[in-house]
């Protein structure tokens, strides 16, 4: 489990002269994720200052950390790397794949049963190629990176859009799509678009009732789910200071609800409590001797305007509480106005549960603040209107928070203690009763609340606020309670005024735990094996595909002509469809289901040109598949939009698709494309879309000449025996054109020539 204090103090070492470059290069001061950013570049030594928002630069992160869900598929690609070890630290937790139900023994073992199969895989997998392995029960990926392996100044990437949590020990921590996790732990580069940058001066002091939360609760109610996107938000001022470093990770984790790269905070001395009190005095003693290059330029956040593209300002002292929602975390309402925001939206006001801990809000102190609002509700003989649950965010949590009593403190109000794993975040709450999609509310500490996402309920409305707020409001039973100027009623009848909450920031007596949960992996993995079952339905190793043979591609058949809007979700759909992530065959019975055909104005609705019937798209595909007969996919603009999910570029090129000819790419998609071994083209001219023809035969003319800068000819070969000749372009540049030629990207770094 120790964190790798050779590969921290590496970092450092080199930080310095790199930074100074970059502030020479760039000619003015540094904010802190400049800082990082520069320090983190692929070539070492910067060169050149890059253009925010423009730019696309390659970095090398310092680790990748996986969830259990959208670790199979990486791993599965992983395995082709040809590598014997992951070329940067890397860890697995398992934690998306329990439910919650009864409560945390009767569930595990329930999930250790269901998911046997994956957890097995994941964890013989680690344990060939060097990755550490966090068995389900052990905790939520991020809170475990926070307490284990987060690091001021580092850069990491995850297969989770919450892994920037991390920036609440002054890391750059970013979500990625499982494509990205692969090239890290295959010794590549990582291409990201050179961010532009928010800063948030928090000025005065937490107090009372209001909670770091409420800083992000606020953020998110000015910027709205889309305002952070393809930017960093970067803390700074006394009010960030004055906030623990746990704290800080809540603030940095629904950055994601913002739409933001990541999020961060400079090195100060919360984050050298906390490193301390996680047992990482090491990581404090490298830290501080370069502590100017672990924040940002004084000069910066002296004149924040100048330097940053945009700046908010917070007070911390005048912040009221918010509790934000229902369905959407950027709908913010301070806590004074909520009962007239219930009431004139009719938003049910009985508040039926209320859940605290996740990946968002599992700390020592959320915990104990929380714990000492029940605690006077028990004293002044208040029994609890709202069920109560509670999913830990570690082991070490829990375990620390079980010996000091405050789950004690917890189950007096019978309180459900549900295993260390994301559970109702995630919707993997099997909630009594959620079937009949009956309204009400929940209040919860946890990020997202969007529709269905806690229960499977669209009609369960669920407001996010901090720990302590969930307390009291489940106490009370009521939406429109509000802790600071109104009274509870006890059992007896007698009216009682809650105290503000009061908490540790971290336990007096240290943390504590039992078994982690940890696995360390082999020192040498080479006679380990991986288990997967030939028969199983949920995970298939992975064949490599086939290089190009070297010629053009003739006789294509159109599989669809996708009409309008077509993400990631028309192309490879979530829901269900989760199960099979790691199992291509299966997964890819979802291919484009939910395109529409520009032909019909159906979903999954295609002609098979062989037969002359219409069939699901994915039937089709593998029709024209097992005929020998290639097949290529015309799409509209922006195409493949939405998630970084490399399951839609690699189940059309499974199902035998060989390109994708699109009016515009969303970029990620296209590369994953490029990934996989597929072409990715677009119309020189938009408008020959209208060209292609339902019955169409399609002939590449000059793909033998493929190279950087030079577009493709393709011949639509109509019904009528008609031709035209459409122009295509493309970005491929020399190596990603090596990777077509090799049949993908994973089979060149296995043939060790990426
Ligand atoms: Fe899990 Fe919810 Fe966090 S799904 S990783 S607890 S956002």
């Amino acid at each position: 489990m120790a964190f790798d204090i050779e590969m921290i103090k590496k970092v450092y070492g080199t930080m310095a002269e790199r930074v100074d470059k970059a502030r020479e290069l760039v000619g003015r001061p540094l904010t802190l994720s400049e800082k990082i950013l520069y320090s983190h570049l692929w070539e070492g030594n910067p060169t050149q200052a890059f253009s925010r928002g423009k730019d696309y630069v390659d970095f090398a992160p310092d680790r990748v950390a996986c969830q259990d869900a959208t670790a199979q598929m990486a791993l599965l690609q992983f395995m082709h790397a040809g590598k014997k070890t992951v070329a940067v630290p890397t860890t697995v937790h398992c934690d998306h794949l329990i439910q919650a139900k009864v409560g945390a023994t009767t569930d595990l073992a329930v999930a250790n049963s269901q998911s046997k199969e994956v957890f097995d895989f994941l964890s013989s997998v680690s344990n060939k190629y060097g990755i550490g392995f966090w068995k389900p029960g052990s905790g939520i990926i991020h809170q475990i990176v926070l307490e284990n392996y987060a690091f001021p100044g580092g850069m990491m990437i995850g297969t989770d859009s919450h892994t920037v949590n991390a920036g609440g020990l002054g890391m750059l921590a970013i979500g990625v799509g499982g494509a990205d996790a692969v090239d890290v732990m295959s010794g590549m580069s990582w291409e990201l678009k050179f961010p532009k940058l928010i800063g948030v001066k928090l000025t005065g002091k937490l107090n009372g009732w209001t909670a770091p939360k409420d800083v992000i609760l606020k953020v998110a109610d000015i910027l709205t789910v889309k305002g952070g996107t393809g930017a960093i938000v970067e803390y700074f001022g006394e009010g960030a200071t004055n906030m623990s470093c746990t704290g800080k990770g809540t603030i940095c984790n629904m950055g994601a609800e913002i739409g933001a790269t990541t999020s961060t905070f400079g090195y100060d001395d919360s984050m050298r409590r906390y490193l301390a009190a996680t047992d990482r005095q090491d990581i404090v003693d490298a830290a501080d001797k370069v502590a100017d290059y672990l924040t940002g330029d004084a000069e910066v956040y002296a004149n924040p305007e100048k330097y940053f593209d945009q700046v908010i300002e917070i007070n911390l002292s005048e912040l009221e509480p918010h509790i934000n929602g229902p369905f959407t975390p950027d709908r913010g309402t301070p806590v004074s106005k909520m009962k007239a925001e219930a009431v004139a939206n009719g938003w049910p006001l009985k508040i039926e549960w209320g859940l605290i801990g996740s990946c968002t809000n599992s700390s020592y102190e959320d915990m104990a603040r929380a714990a000492s609002i029940v605690e006077q509700a028990v004293a002044h003989g208040i029994t609890p209107k709202a069920e109560f649950g509670i999913n830990p965010g570690s082991e070490q949590i829990r375990y620390t928070i079980e010996r000091d009593g405050i789950i004690a403190t917890f189950e007096k109000m019978g309180t459900k203690v549900f295993t260390n794993a994301c559970g109702p975040c995630i919707g993997q709450w099997d909630r009594a009763g959620a079937d009949k999609q009956e309204k009400n509310t929940i209040v919860h500490s946890f990020n997202r609340n969007f529709s269905k996402r806690a229960d499977g309920n669209p009609n369960t409305h669920a407001f996010v606020t901090s720990p302590e707020m969930v307390a009291a409001l489940a106490i009370s039973g009521d939406l429109t309670f509000n802790p600071i100027t109104d009274f509870l009623i006890n059992d007896n009848g007698e009216e009682v005024k809650l105290n503000p909450p009061h908490g540790d920031e971290l336990p007096k007596r240290g943390f504590d735990v039992e078994d982690a949960g940890f696995q360390a992996p082999a020192v040498d993995g080479s006679n380990v094996q991986v288990a997967v079952s030939p028969t199983s339905d949920r995970l298939q190793l992975l064949a490599p595909f086939d290089a190009w043979d070297g010629k053009n591609i003739t006789g294509a058949k159109l599989l669809i002509k996708a009409f309008g809007k077509c993400t990631t979700d028309h192309i490879s759909m979530a829901g269900p469809w989760l199960r099979f992530r790691g199992h291509l065959d299966n997964i890819s019975n979802n291919m484009l289901i939910g395109a529409v055909n520009a032909y019909n104005q159906e979903a999954n609705k295609v002609k098979n040109q062989i037969t002359g019937a219409y069939d699901a798209v994915p039937a089709v595909a593998r029709a024209y598949k097992a005929a020998g007969v290639p097949s290529i996919v015309v799409g509209d603009h922006n195409y493949g939009e939405g998630s970084s999910r490399e399951h839609a570029a690699m189940e059309p090129r499974f199902l035998g698709v060989k390109a994708v000819l699109v009016k515009s790419f969303a970029r990620i998609h296209e590369t994953n494309l490029k990934k996989q071994g597929m072409l990715a083209l677009t119309f020189a001219n938009e408008a020959d879309y209208d060209k292609i023809q339902e019955n169409d035969t399609i002939n590449f003319l000059d793909l033998t000449e493929f190279a950087p800068g030079k577009p493709l000819s393709l011949e639509f070969v109509h019904a009528d025996g008609s031709k035209d000749v459409i122009l295509a372009n493309h970005t491929y540049n020399d190596s990603q054109i090596g990777w077509y030629v090799a049949g993908s990207a994973l089979n060149l770094i296995a043939a060790g020539k990426a």
